[in-house]
């Protein structure tokens, strides 16, 4: 018997595979051939696969490099003269998320989104205490830089990018920050 148990390599029309159909072409009859087929498939696929992963970092990359560069309103929050320091006052920016705004000395000012980075509720800051602290389970966040220095939260707070102008304090921004 013949190694390819008496069934015909042969097309029913007698051509060879590469002018055969499409069907013919995604499956031989020849197994050599069908085996080619299978790998070039797979290297079809590899290839596939490997450019959408790569295009997909891309993507991911760009939009981070993007999202660095996003542009916020300016929005005045207080006059100077208002707030003495070693005050605080809560404001919101740039629509409803709400943060808090602290003089810590005659020219030193902080602001941070309010929402602890623990599980979001509002912290209290306390420039007397040189922190803001969090009621809900007891977090505290140092108030010069907004890091977390005990309780649960592990990521500061979210800063907001101050201006000072004719005697007014505005919000410009939020600082992109890591750790
Ligand atoms: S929500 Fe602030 S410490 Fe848990």
């Amino acid at each position: 018997m013949s190694p390819d148990h008496g069934f015909s390599r042969e097309y029913p029309d007698g051509r060879p595979l590469q002018e055969q159909g499409l069907f013919h072409k995604k499956f031989p009859t020849d197994t050599d051939e069908d085996n080619l087929v299978s790998r070039l498939e797979f290297t079809k696929c590899l290839v596939l696969t490997s450019g959408a992963m790569a295009a997909g970092q891309c993507w991911i990359a760009a939009n981070s490099l993007l999202g660095e560069k996003a542009i916020y309103p300016e929005k005045a929050i207080v006059k100077v003269s208002e707030l003495p320091p070693g005050g605080a006052m809560v404001f919101h920016y740039p629509g409803d998320e709400p943060c808090v705004l602290a003089r810590l000395s005659e020219d030193k000012w902080v602001a941070y989104g309010q929402k602890c980075t623990h599980l979001a509720c509002a912290v209290i800051p306390r420039p007397s205490h040189g922190d803001l602290y969090c009621p809900c389970h007891r977090g505290f966040f140092e108030i010069e830089n907004g890091r977390p220095i005990a309780g649960p939260p592990r990521r500061p707070l979210p800063r907001v990018t101050l201006a000072v102008r004719d005697g007014v304090i505005y919000a410009t921004g939020w600082e992109v920050r890591s750790q």
